[in-house]
């Protein structure tokens, strides 16, 4: 149960209200019109539909905006919904200008406001009331005409622009995710976008979504010639990789360990309390949540050094992709990883290099007998 509020909490400011209304996703659309004295538009995402019968919109603009008072005196305005790639007119429309159209191709309406013609979708309203609210005029507007595209939106969230993602496909990309993960797929197979469809049983966007994803993740990758591979993966290039971090650490322990500021020290164990808390037992609580703490660890780990080379070096190891092709195969695991690296925490701590040092190397073997273990569980090549 949770406590009520008291009644008289006060109403938060404008910075916390701004902060926290940015929570709430949106789409970004250009809200257009025209008037004797030409084109007018501006950004807005405070625009949503309001009744299908009749059909009715409604846009809040700020009463000070040029934009506004053209939507006022025209009596009309379109909607223009942007597509992702449409960021730099969210800006272009966002910034006072006079030219603001430049370079922008539109078309008239029915109701003679100016149309985008790239855009995702567009809808043209006629002002059938305007409520003046603090700043804002809120324009209820009747849909005369309606119309899109094919596409995916722009989006905007906590202030800045963003790419929308069906769940569905998510879900999609994982299953096929786990499906090499599983090595069900033999190393440097063919993963041809008919075949997998039919495997996870969906249409190809989706099937072609979670390959694009599995090749940004470095678990299959782009051939020119042949289409996307899967990315062969042995004890070697685990080994390879684990021993590289072993060795960048060891590097940052030798250079630093003993004269480490405190509040570096405390940002290095706030970062072990998370990851730590996302394997409990033998089990991961959430893999991608542990991979992302578990990196982030390391980086910090990393970055108690200072140097850039040594911080860009361990980045170019990555580490992730090598993590989950290894351990992603199964939520089991072991508690010893929290305790080895619970040991590198404490020995920087204490200014104990030679502790340190210890745990690293203990860190290192255990991760290296893990691929074995999970490889020979899972048919791999040893
Ligand atoms: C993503 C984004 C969303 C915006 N949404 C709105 C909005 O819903 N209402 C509004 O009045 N201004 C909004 N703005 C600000 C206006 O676009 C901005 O003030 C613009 O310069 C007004 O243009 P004008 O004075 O030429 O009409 C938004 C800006 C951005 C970048």
């Amino acid at each position: 149960m949770t406590t009520p509020e008291p009644a008289a909490a006060p109403a938060p400011d404008a910075t916390t209200f701004r902060h926290v209304v940015g929570h709430l996703a949106s789409g970004v659309t250009l809200v257009t019109t025209r008037t004797p004295e030409g084109p007018f538009g501006m950004t807005a995402s405070s625009v949503t539909s309001l009744s299908l019968d009749p059909p009715m919109m409604l846009a809040c603009l700020n009463t000070s905006s040029v934009t506004c008072a053209a939507v006022s005196a025209s009596g009309a305005y379109g909607v223009n919904v942007l597509g992702e790639g449409q960021g730099h007119l969210a800006h272009q429309f966002a910034t006072p200008a006079s030219d603001k159209f430049a370079g922008v191709q539109v078309s008239e309406g029915v109701l003679g406001v100016p149309l985008l013609s790239e855009a995702l979708a567009r809808i043209e309203c006629e002002v059938v009331e305007e409520v003046r609210a603090a700043t804002h005029t809120v324009f209820l507007g009747r849909v005369r005409r309606a119309e899109a595209a094919e596409g995916a939106p722009l989006t905007y969230f906590r202030g800045g622009f963003g790419r929308f993602e069906f769940a569905r496909d998510d879900a999609v990309y994982q299953r096929a995710r786990q499906q090499v993960l599983e090595r069900r797929y033999a190393a440097d197979t063919v993963l041809l976008l008919d075949d997998l469809a039919y495997s996870l049983d969906v249409d190809k966007p989706a099937a072609f979504y979670a390959l694009t994803r599995l090749a940004a993740e470095g678990l299959v990758r782009r051939d020119p010639e042949r289409g996307y591979v899967v990315v062969p993966f042995t004890v070697r290039t685990s080994d390879e990789t684990f021993d590289a971090r072993c060795a960048i650490e060891l590097g940052v322990i030798d250079m630093v360990c003993g004269r480490v500021p405190e509040p570096e020290l405390a940002g290095l164990r706030a970062r072990f309390e998370a990851m730590a808390a996302l394997l409990v037992g033998d089990r991961f609580v959430d893999f991608d949540g542990y991979l992302d703490a578990n990196y982030a660890y390391h980086e910090g780990l990393v970055s108690l050094a200072h140097s850039a080379a040594l911080t860009t070096a361990f980045a170019q190891l990555h580490i992730k992709s090598v993590m989950t092709r290894s351990f992603g195969a199964t939520p089991v695991t072991s508690q010893s990883f929290i305790e080895a690296q619970r040991g590198i925490t404490e020995g920087m701590e204490r200014g104990d290099a030679a502790a340190a040092r210890a745990a690293v190397y203990r860190y290192t073997d255990l991760a290296k007998q893990r691929v074995r273990e999970i490889l020979q569980q899972t048919g791999g090549r040893l």
